[in-house]
């Protein structure tokens, strides 16, 4: 008699919970975690076989956000953007490249992701993560644990890979300066950019709040 009361008594709860589990995770989808104010970033971008590394300096606190772009084997880019909508593109090298950009909209918002439809979980890079659509334009996967960004990807077909995460850190004020030759009367125009992240999101209207 023992013998089955003992089974039952553990399967029951164990029933039970296995019930509420799934009557929650339909409840309520996962919700991608804002944008930390500041942060610093290494992004490993593949553009249809064009590799780019990027430092992305993202600094919402102080209205700003910089792209500096590797790409491989050629040229060192440095996109920097105001909220006021006014972007430098440049390079530090003897070319003395600059453009200055303006867009409607500025530096991407902490929240820019709010809205996105869950698309459930998976496994991208090794890490198991939520993943989000943006008005088909962006999908977005974050670590299901740390809710860190891992990998986006653009309906382009351009990817991005996080490489490093870090929470809180800001590049030095002087960094922020763009070179005088971005201010005479007649910028450059010859340069070939690529947009990488708040650019091409920008463009897209995906500034929300
Ligand atoms: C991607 O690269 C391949 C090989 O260089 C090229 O043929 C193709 O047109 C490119 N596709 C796009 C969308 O740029
Ligand atoms: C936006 O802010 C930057 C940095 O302060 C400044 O250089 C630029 O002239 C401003 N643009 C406009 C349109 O006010």
């Amino acid at each position: 008699m023992g013998s089955i009361v003992k089974p039952l008594s553990l399967i029951l709860p164990l029933a039970f919970s296995l019930c509420f589990s799934l009557l929650s995770s339909q409840s309520a989808d996962p919700t991608p975690a804002p944008w930390p104010h500041q942060f610093h970033s290494v992004l490993f971008m593949n553009n249809n076989g064009s590799l780019q590394v990027v430092d992305l300096w993202y600094d919402w606190t102080n209205g700003r956000n910089f792209n500096i772009i590797q790409n491989q084997l050629g040229k060192l880019l440095y996109d920097l953007e105001w909220d006021n909508g006014t972007s430098y593109i440049y390079t530090l090298d003897s070319n003395q490249e600059c453009r200055v950009l303006l867009f409607p909209v500025g530096v991407l918002r902490p929240n820019w992701l709010e809205g996105a439809t869950y698309l459930g979980q998976k496994e991208v890079d090794g890490f198991l993560c939520n993943v989000w659509q943006k008005v088909d334009f962006i999908w977005y996967y974050e670590d299901v644990i740390t809710k860190r960004p891992v990998h986006w990807v653009f309906y382009t077909g351009m990817t991005a890979h996080v490489m490093t995460f870090e929470v809180g850190a800001v590049l030095e004020d002087p960094k922020w300066q763009a070179p005088v030759y971005c201010f005479k009367e007649s910028e450059k125009e010859n340069a070939v950019f690529k947009s990488v992240v708040s650019h091409g999101l920008s463009r897209a209207g995906l500034m929300t709040g």
